[in-house]
């Protein structure tokens, strides 16, 4: 298929210069015909833009009438530049042949279609404008996130996918098993877990961090990125059940510096997206959201405003705005609080630390008021949480406490104790939702629509 020798239409346009012979492999946008000549717009999917194919009617072009909207083509030609024209170069073929035909149904017609039917046809949306700028922007967001840590000395950890603990303990996990659900093995009236694959309860992780922590107490700085999974019954456009996170874990780092490196990390993502994703940033700009670049370059002035949970509270108490949710101390901040401090309070993204203990996880470092833990959330306007993060319980004496306090099983549980009892040491981290980061800096409304096959609750499609 000379798959080597093909030229990719990204790099083709972006030194649009005269060749005798190229190869172009691609699908067909659009087509136009006049008495003459045909004109097809080829996409193979390196980039947003297509390439011009000029034909002239001729014989020996055989396969031409052929090769519709949604066919896959084979051209091989002359790449002629046009520089008086948009688009700077077209290709005048020498060989034109009709790869994989495409029939008059193919769902993708010229026009519009909402992003709720494109869900629909998950297997075809990439092939949209929108759709592949998102997923070529997510491509290279990942490749940042690799460099900003691998730069910064941190290891790339694989966390496991399978797991025994509910790290969160909210008590949101898959369960994974083997056994037959309408026959499932029982021992004195209860479920016999030894009998099951793992020989206990098993579960779909919903954080990476437990591992994290044990890698980072031995590699000193790491961090995790990979899927992780949470059956939370939340339709929002904010929560998927399968999504995407960053997890890195710093040895002998404390919840001050946990929070300058998670601003440092946001910051660096924005400043990648501008420098070296225009093509898509700028699609966004002009399709998705208007403003969202003006937005990123402001965001990279400013600074994230620091605040207490308590803080929190009092500006939200004081707030002449009624919420959904009431506000008071020792409740959980919504969404609508979330972006109330952001967008209309500070008019900046607020990292709020220092929670009450009883609304958070059991691993975070309990404060000498005994009352909250050293935790940070990181908010953004129009989305609000983005990061969650802690210093970790390092004391064991108080570990063991909070393990009770918070109901979780020893059993699961010993290892990570034992990280207390040879050689502790403070330590911090922090999650960053990359879907939901994607959203923020697209401009995407809908966090299912920032993942190529979004999982929520009934749909896991594709
Ligand atoms: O605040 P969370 O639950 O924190 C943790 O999981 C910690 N173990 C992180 C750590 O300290 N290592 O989740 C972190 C982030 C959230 O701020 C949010 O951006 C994202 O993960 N997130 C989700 N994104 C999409 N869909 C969901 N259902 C999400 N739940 C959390
Ligand atoms: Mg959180």
């Amino acid at each position: 298929m000379d798959y080597f020798k093909r030229s990719k239409i990204a790099s083709i346009l972006k030194n649009p210069e005269k060749s005798d012979s190229v190869i172009v492999m691609g699908w067909v946008r659009t087509r136009r015909d006049s008495q003459n000549l045909t004109f097809l717009e080829i996409n193979d999917g390196s980039s947003l833009a297509n390439l011009q194919i000029v034909i002239e009617k001729l014989e020996r072009f055989k396969e031409l009438e052929n090769i519709k909207l949604g066919a896959a083509a084979r051209i091989v030609g002359k790449l002629v530049p046009v520089p008086e024209r948009k688009h700077k170069i077209e290709l005048h073929p020498d060989e034109l042949l009709l790869v994989g035909d495409c029939p008059a149904d193919y769902p993708l017609q010229k026009k519009r279609h909402s992003f709720e039917y494109l869900r629909e046809i998950a297997h075809l949306r990439p092939r949209t404008n929108t759709f592949g700028a998102v997923n070529r922007f997510r491509s290279r967001i990942a490749y940042a996130i690799h460099k900003f840590f691998q730069e910064r000395g941190f290891y790339y950890i694989h966390s496991p996918m399978i797991t025994a603990t509910d790290a969160e303990g909210a008590g949101e996990q898959f369960w994974v098993t083997t056994f037959d659900l309408d026959k499932i093995p029982m021992k004195d009236g209860e479920v016999d877990y030894d009998q099951d694959f793992f020989g206990q309860q098993a579960f779909l992780t919903v954080s990476g961090q437990l591992e994290a922590e044990i890698m980072a107490t031995s590699l000193g700085d790491v961090y995790t990125f990979g899927p992780t999974f949470r059956a939370e019954k939340s339709n929002t456009s904010r929560h998927l059940s399968e999504f995407w996170m960053i997890e890195p874990e710093m040895a002998f780092c404390d919840l001050a510096e946990d929070m300058r490196l998670a601003g440092e990390f946001l910051m660096y993502l924005f400043q990648y997206a501008l420098d070296n994703c225009q093509e898509e940033m700028e699609f966004f700009n002009a399709w998705v959201e208007k403003n969202r670049i003006a937005t990123l370059e402001s965001l990279l002035k400013s600074k994230f405003e620091i605040i207490t949970y308590t803080e929190a509270v009092a500006i939200l108490k004081k707030a002449k705005k009624t919420f959904e949710f009431p506000v008071d101390w020792g409740v959980s901040l919504q969404a609508e609080h979330e972006r109330y401090l952001c967008e209309e309070h500070f008019k900046a993204p607020v990292m709020v630390h220092d929670y009450p203990r009883d609304i958070k996880a059991f691993y975070m470092r309990l404060n000498d008021d005994e009352k909250t833990v050293a935790a940070v959330d990181v908010l953004v306007p129009q989305i609000g949480e983005i990061i969650g993060g802690s210093q970790r319980e390092e004391r064991l004496d108080i570990l063991k406490k909070q393990v009770e306090f918070f109901g979780v099983k020893e059993e699961s549980i010993w290892w990570y104790e034992e990280l207390r009892r040879y050689g502790t040491c403070p330590h911090a981290g922090f999650g960053l939702g990359f879907d939901r980061v994607l959203m923020y800096m697209s401009g995407m409304a809908n966090i299912r629509d920032v993942v190529p096959f979004p999982r929520y609750p009934r749909s896991a499609k594709f």
